[in-house]
This record gives C-alpha cells, structure tokens and sequence, in this order.
C-alpha cells in the first residue's frame, strides 16, 4: 500500500515538471543553513502556509531585512507536519548578511506548512 502511494506521489512529481515553471535546484523538505552560536537572537519567527490546490504549483517568497548592523548566522526553514514535498531554497541574502529571502514552491497539487526562524546579532 506504501509502495503504492509513493509511485502515485512520483507520478504526480514526474508530471509537475513543465519547463515553464522555476524548479528549486534540490527538491528537500527543510532548510538549514549555519549554525546558531553563543549570543544570537531569533530574529524573526513566521509561519507560512498554503491548501492544496488541485494541479497548481504554489509559490511564495519570504523576506526578511534587519538594520544595517544585522549578522544572520543561521536560516531555518522547516516543514511542519506530515510531509507535502514542497521545496524551499535561498533566493537573495543569506548568511553573514542582513537580509534573506526564501522561496517555497509546492509540489503540484499540494500544499505547504513551515516555519521560517531567522537567527543572528
Ligand atoms: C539592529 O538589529 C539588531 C538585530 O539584528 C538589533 O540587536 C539592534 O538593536 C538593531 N540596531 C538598531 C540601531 O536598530
Ligand atoms: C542583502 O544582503 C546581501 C548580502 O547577503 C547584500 O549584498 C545586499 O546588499 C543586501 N540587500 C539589502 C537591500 O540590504
């Protein structure tokens, strides 16, 4: 029955990929970039989350800017519940800046549910 679901999943994937849509350079669940050291501060905490649309491939940027003395050390974008093989990856900024932003694209047909914790100083 597992085995089933996950061709169907694979299926639905495989069909997904039309060349006219931005494909992630690696489709994974969570993101973690850095690491969270002695002294910084969660930044910022969002949540972000999409339904399912049937056949419709949902996309989303996420940004966040800090002030001009702003160090982000670490980004973490983890999915929330049962996975819905979205994909979330850095567009802008990142780490060692004072900005970042994330994009997180759905699997066609699917949703997503994440939290987005930006840390630093
Ligand atoms: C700039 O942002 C940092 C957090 O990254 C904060 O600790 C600091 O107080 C801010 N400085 C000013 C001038 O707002
Ligand atoms: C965002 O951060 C990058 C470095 O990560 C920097 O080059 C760029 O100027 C920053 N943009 C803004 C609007 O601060």
């Amino acid at each position: 029955m597992r085995i089933v679901l996950l061709c169907a999943v694979l299926v639905v994937l495989a069909k997904g990929s039309t060349p006219s849509i931005v494909k992630s350079p690696s489709p994974r669940a969570s993101l973690y970039y850095g690491y969270v050291t002695p002294g910084d501060r969660l930044l910022s905490r969002s949540y972000v989350q999409k339904v399912a649309v049937p056949h419709t491939v949902q996309t989303q940027d996420v940004t966040y800017r800090g002030n001009i003395t702003t160090r982000i050390s670490a980004i973490q974008v983890v999915e929330i519940g049962y996975t819905q093989w979205a994909t979330p990856w850095l567009i802008a900024g990142g780490l060692g800046g004072n900005n970042v932003t994330v994009r997180i694209q759905s699997a066609r047909g699917y949703g997503y549910y994440y939290v987005i914790d930006i840390w630093g100083r």
